[in-house]
């Protein structure tokens, strides 16, 4: 037994006969539950917890040291011990924050030197003069050209805050090493008048420098087999300046990242450089500080008002107390499809680890599998399920109060989809109201009650802006460096990704290899290699 579930068993045995329907009507209970950061509302309220249990959580988290490391991680220590390296995304939006720096004065510089040279390349771009530094003198289309959290980030961002693309350049991404997609961007651009940006920490992942090189390949192709014409097309954001240049894309267009930020906790810096040429420097800037409102937020409030922190006992209490094994994410609303994705990797390769930092076993399940998309059509896909199926699901939505758009009729319908799916979830419908609406018959009664008592979260944004987007994530960032704690676990590696990284590149020689030479594989692979390779010329 997983040892929160021996610490906080009790409390959920003892909640066991009541029912979320009883729960939810107690006030006090809500008043610890709902809270209100910035431009953000966190709804617990239909979490299967009461004050009792909510106390206990608070205790646990109290006697975890949970301040003291979070303030190791803003001050810069090497949190991250696998690699050595300290943990600093919060200091790439730190200039939006109300409290005093505390991240190391030299990385500060570096981040703000960084984001004069993002402004200016923005500014080029807006005014029209690319030429001038380099770059092609007509620029209409980016291509940010990268995959995990080279992409996602970025990707989440520019799609989300649709509302504010200047309308400069249009944003087109490329993660994937499939070729269909290269292929379709190829079909559909310019390459005279589009801009790649190369992202990737490492500069060594194979999907980004393969369509890095596709892309070179038909930008040159344009240029008549003109390297250094093809060569302005290109801009680096890279820890390793060197990969970058032997690429071919000298050092003036390469933005630094750097060891103390983590690829899914990039989005802040030159990683974000797409989003930044979407929706210009003052759109970026509020990103960034609607994340250190959130940060000064986690940093200042004691644990019974801290989103983050509350976020995060609730996740841990699902998880390792109550049982539950994954977690939907649903935003109602449509730029943000892409949110779950985001949060699978954000939570899943930071908290899918089985060992501490000293190497040994855990003694609590980590994190539940994260999944979802948007709703309304969720519903119409898989809510049955979420309502009446044999395994409960958590759910997260995620809504606006005032979108982007005149269409008040279809807000509202989307908003009363919202409400009603959290209050069905909870609420349920009995047997005695499911008899009544059958005629008495109890057969069809039975499939026609709804169990209830199944826990939601409600983030209800203001609006979706550049800070209220910027005060999400960080939220969902901070949950997850608290999990990472509280399991006992560092959040800020990625060891898991690599086994297959290293095989990959084993079997793609040997896809043309002869049958006899296939002799190192398992016999799986072997077989399908071989199966691979019989119908390949169809
Ligand atoms: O494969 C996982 C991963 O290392 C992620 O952690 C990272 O976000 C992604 O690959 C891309 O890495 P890079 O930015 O170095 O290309």
């Amino acid at each position: 037994m997983s040892s929160y579930r021996q610490s906080l068993g009790a409390h959920a045995e003892r909640l066991e006969s009541t029912h979320l329907r009883q729960l939810i009507g107690d006030s006090d209970r809500a008043g610890r539950l709902r809270h209100r950061v910035g431009p953000l509302l966190l709804d617990l309220t239909r979490q299967k917890l009461d004050v009792q249990a909510l106390d206990a959580l608070g205790s646990l988290i109290e006697s975890s040291d949970w301040q003291k490391a979070r303030d190791a991680m803003f001050g810069g220590e090497p949190i991250n011990t696998s690699e050595d390296r300290a943990v600093l995304h919060t200091a790439l939006r730190a200039s939006g924050s109300r409290l005093s720096p505390v991240a190391p004065s030299d990385v500060r510089k570096e981040i703000d030197q960084t984001l004069e040279r993002i402004a200016h390349l923005v500014e080029a771009v807006e005014k029209g003069t690319t030429e001038d530094i380099g770059l092609p003198s007509t620029v209409t289309d980016i291509v940010n050209v990268g995959i995990g959290g080279s992409d996602l980030g970025p990707r989440l961002a520019v799609e989300a805050l649709d509302q504010f693309h200047t309308g400069r350049v249009r944003c087109h991404f490329l993660p994937n090493v499939d070729g269909h997609a290269a292929n379709k961007l190829m079909r559909e651009l310019d390459p005279r008048r589009t801009l790649v940006l190369l992202v990737s920490k490492s500069f060594s992942t194979q999907e980004t420098l393969l369509n890095g090189h596709v892309l070179r390949d038909w930008i040159r192709h344009a240029y008549d087999g003109d390297d250094r014409a093809a060569a302005r097309h290109f801009v680096a954001v890279s820890a390793n300046v060197e990969a970058a240049e032997k690429f071919g894309i000298p050092a003036a267009h390469v933005l630094p990242m750097w060891d103390f930020v983590g690829g899914r906790y990039s989005v802040w810096s030159a990683v974000g450089l797409s989003l930044a040429l979407t929706i210009g420097m003052d759109n970026f800037r509020a990103f960034l500080a609607g994340a250190a409102h959130m940060d000064d937020h986690f940093r200042s409030e004691p644990w019974q008002a801290n989103a983050p922190v509350l976020l995060a006992l609730t996740e841990l209490w699902n998880r390792n107390v109550l049982g539950y094994s994954s977690r939907a994410v649903v935003p109602y609303l449509d730029p943000m499809a892409n949110l779950p994705s985001y949060l699978q990797q954000l939570e899943m390769e930071s908290l899918g680890k089985r060992v501490t930092p000293d190497g040994k076993p855990l003694d609590n399940e980590t994190v539940p599998v994260v999944w979802g998309s948007v709703g309304t059509n969720a519903q119409h896909a898989y809510f049955q399920a979420l309502h009446q199926g044999t395994s409960v699901v958590p759910v997260e939505f995620i809504g606006v109060v005032r979108p982007a758009h005149p269409l008040r009729a279809n807000h509202d319908a989307l908003l009363a989809n919202l409400l009603a799916q959290a209050a069905a979830l909870a609420l349920g419908k009995t047997t005695e109201e499911a008899l009544e609406e059958s005629d008495g018959d109890a057969v069809l009664a039975a499939q026609r009650t709804f169990p209830g008592d199944r826990s939601s979260t409600v983030i209800m944004l203001d609006a979706l802006t550049p800070e209220s987007l910027g005060a999400l994530i960080a939220l969902q960032e901070h949950k997850v460096f608290l999990l990472g704690h509280l399991w006992g676990i560092n959040a800020f590696d990625q060891w898991g990704v690599e086994l297959g990284k290293v095989i990959a590149k084993r079997i793609l020689p040997a896809l043309d290899e002869e049958s006899e030479k296939l002799g190192d594989f398992d016999d799986s692979t072997k077989a399908l290699i071989e199966a691979i390779q019989a119908r390949r010329e169809g």
